[in-house]
């Protein structure tokens, strides 16, 4: 086969080197900080049955509509690659009957799959990491989860972030703004996709890029004239909670989301640097995805990022580990090394040892390895119990014995 024939998949890559440090990095730094949040890792099948995305992402969403990976398998059930993380994570509150322990707190991280034109920060199998707060109180629950998700994006320095939120109100409140914009965009010549979506969903024309729809959007009712007054309250409380702990943020009345199962408060994270594929990490409440799904009447909370479009932002990449190569020269010492490599790395230090090549190859190899030293052990060495200890940036040179080799590696990998 050609190697262009051997290509991934459209819309999905290969992680590795830098790339693949750097997605790492992120899903660490969440997932530590979400650990002192107290929530706690979940990993979900990556194949669910179709029903669990059909019954609550919403019929007229375009994941539902045109993006799933479903197929049969063998035994002729309907299975579907899973698109994003909050309905698995309320189907396994469900299956195993957690939800008597609420609050619950949940962490995930791991590859989603969409069906979805590829472009920069657009991809068909991506990553996320998420976090399900559910149970939780009202406010407390917005504030928390909120909270972790800027102070994740400030560990990590993204560069040039956005907090946009806006409430959705309860059921009553979105049924007459519903009403309201049918009115509005029914005199108004939208584009074919939001025509559709003017049967199907309206909220979501608001969410449109098209030329054509963008002065009726301009023109469009706002959600905050058709909140009832509990809906309003809530929004309001946390909002000026947001303001006491210091957490800038902007309401935007025109954000909406592509899921179904919001109400009340969503939000974005949003980078100027990205394109047109600005959001890095959104969410929101879903306070009736639990008893939808068959569960007992518990809100929900949360929110997902994008570890791809996150890696695009980060300024600072992630360094190496540190490694030192161990360069032997000779059959003898190429044994004496291949166990002392062994010896180290059951010590916890990393050392990287090349089979096989001359000298200058096997510093070629060091310096691709990113290596800060090289031990080089040949045949002077081996008769003097010595080794050559080379710092790799300055080229600087000098021999140690066994036991100053040694302390040295103790020190080197005991960290700064
Ligand atoms: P979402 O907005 O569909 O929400 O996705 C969350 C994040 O995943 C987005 O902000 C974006 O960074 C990233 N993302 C989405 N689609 C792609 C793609 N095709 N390529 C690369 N990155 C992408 C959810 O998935 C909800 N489950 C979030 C949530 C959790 N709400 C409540 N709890």
């Amino acid at each position: 086969m050609s190697s262009q024939k051997l290509a991934p998949p459209r819309g999905t890559h290969d992680l590795f080197g830098d790339e693949e440090r750097c997605h790492s990095y992120i899903i660490q730094t969440a997932k530590k900080l979400a650990a002192n949040y107290q929530f706690l890792p979940l990993e979900t099948p990556i194949f669910e049955k179709s029903e669990v995305f059909l019954r609550t992402l919403g019929e007229a969403s375009d994941i539902v509509n045109k993006e799933m990976y479903t197929f049969e398998d063998k035994g002729g059930e309907s299975l579907t690659l899973r698109p994003e993380g909050t309905a698995p994570v309320v189907r396994a509150v469900i299956s195993h009957g957690w939800a008597r322990e609420a609050p619950l707190k949940f962490f995930y991280a791991g590859p989603m799959f969409r069906y979805e034109r590829p472009q920069k920060g657009r991809l068909r199998q991506f990553h996320q990491f998420g976090v399900e707060l559910i149970g939780g109180a009202e406010v407390l629950a917005e504030v928390e989860v909120i909270s972790l998700a800027y102070q994740i994006l400030q560990t990590l320095s993204a560069q040039n972030i956005n907090l946009e939120i806006n409430s959705l109100g309860d059921k009553e409140s979105r049924i007459k703004y519903k009403e309201a914009l049918i009115k509005h965009f029914e005199k108004c010549p939208l584009s074919e996709n939001s025509k559709r979506r003017l049967q199907t969903n309206p909220l979501r024309i608001l969410d449109s890029k098209d030329e054509q729809d963008l002065p009726y959007i301009q023109e469009a009712p706002q959600i905050n004239n058709y909140l009832n007054e509990s809906s309003k309250k809530l929004f309001e409380n946390i909002c000026s909670e947001l303001s006491r702990l210091n957490w800038k943020y902007q309401i935007n009345p025109r954000l909406v989301r592509g899921l179904d199962y919001y109400s009340h408060c969503v939000f974005e994270f949003t980078s100027q640097d990205l394109g047109a594929q600005n959001a890095v990490l959104s969410g929101g409440r879903y306070d009736h995805l639990v008893h939808q799904m068959g569960g007992p009447n518990l809100p929900g909370m949360g929110f997902a990022a994008g570890v791809e479009r996150l890696a695009l932002l980060l300024k600072v990449k992630p360094t190496l580990h540190p490694i030192v190569s161990l360069i032997p020269i000779g059959k003898e010492a190429e044994k004496k090394a291949f166990s002392l490599a062994i010896e180290w790395r059951q010590k916890g230090y990393s050392i990287d040892l090349a089979f096989s090549g001359n000298l200058s190859k096997r510093m070629k190899k060091a310096h691709k390895a990113k290596a800060s030293y090289a031990l080089i052990m040949g045949e002077e060495e081996m008769k003097s119990s010595t080794f050559q200890l080379k710092n790799l940036q300055t080229g600087e040179q000098k021999k140690l014995s066994a036991k100053e080799t040694e302390n040295f590696l103790k020190v080197f990998f005991s960290g700064p």
